[in-house]
């Protein structure tokens, strides 16, 4: 694992998206896993921005995104898809045909799950993963105890990440209670992962994910068996470690 520390989020976010457009120069139909929350956000606005000055080309790309809410239509102001659109998709000219997102509409879990996984495949798999953590260690919303070797499939939240992602919704019940969410082992099989986190209350999860035992009770540590891992933290973050 490399870790990079910057002053701030501004600044380790503008790191980690050179990061992405190098990726993205060096393989125009680059692969790449994308992530939903707080914490991509900046990396998504500088990748809009380079798209608009620079001619940063998404032309050729295709993306995969690591989770949805179950029972959220993809139009749902909160759903990840209409997330997705807001954030980044709307604004690079990355082909729409060619953006996943597993759908939270679904009535037959195992065969949209399986189905993504195929998909996954059939685009040669994740060049470029992003990933944020939650408080608790989630990557993904593989939440403590997940499987290490897990493969897309539905997961129930729990208490500790409904009450967080409460922030984005009118009122903590609207919250959907279970997810679709790429598996741990998904994650694993990127070519390289980029894990973000910002913010002194992901230092716990931060600390566990990095120097902690591999352990499902964080499933983040889980990246420290990957071979290719840049951790881009700012000094809050990074305030636990070692
Ligand atoms: C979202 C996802 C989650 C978030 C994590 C941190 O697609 O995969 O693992 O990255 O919950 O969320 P924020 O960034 O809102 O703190």
């Amino acid at each position: 694992m490399e870790i990079i520390i910057q002053s701030g989020k501004e600044e380790a976010s503008l790191v980690a998206a050179r990061l992405v457009a190098r990726r993205l120069r060096e393989k125009p139909d680059l692969v790449l896993g994308l992530a939903t929350g707080d914490t991509p956000r900046a990396v998504y606005r500088e990748l809009i921005r380079m798209h608009r000055e620079e001619g940063l080309d998404f032309g050729a790309a295709t993306s995969f995104n690591l989770d949805e809410y179950l029972g959220l239509a993809p139009d749902h102001p909160q759903s990840y898809h209409a997330f997705m659109r807001r954030n980044l998709l709307d604004h690079i000219n990355i082909p729409p045909e060619r953006t996943y997102i597993p759908d939270g509409r679904t009535t037959d879990v195992p065969a949209h799950c399986a189905a993504y996984e195929e998909s996954l495949r059939a685009a040669g798999g994740i060049d470029l993963q992003i990933l944020g953590i939650g408080g608790g260690g989630h990557i993904g919303f593989n939440e403590p105890g997940s499987s290490l070797a897990s493969r897309t499939r539905i997961k129930t939240l729990t208490g500790e990440t409904i009450a967080d992602n409460a922030r984005f919704f009118d009122e903590a019940a609207e919250v959907p209670h279970h997810v679709l969410t790429m598996g741990i082992g998904t994650i694993l099989d990127s070519r390289e992962c980029v894990l973000l986190a910002f913010g002194e209350h992901k230092a716990a999860a931060v600390a566990h994910a990095v120097e902690g035992p591999v352990s499902a009770s964080c499933p983040a540590s889980a990246l420290q068996l990957h071979p290719h891992v840049k951790v881009f933290l700012d000094e809050g973050a990074a305030k636990k470690l070692e």
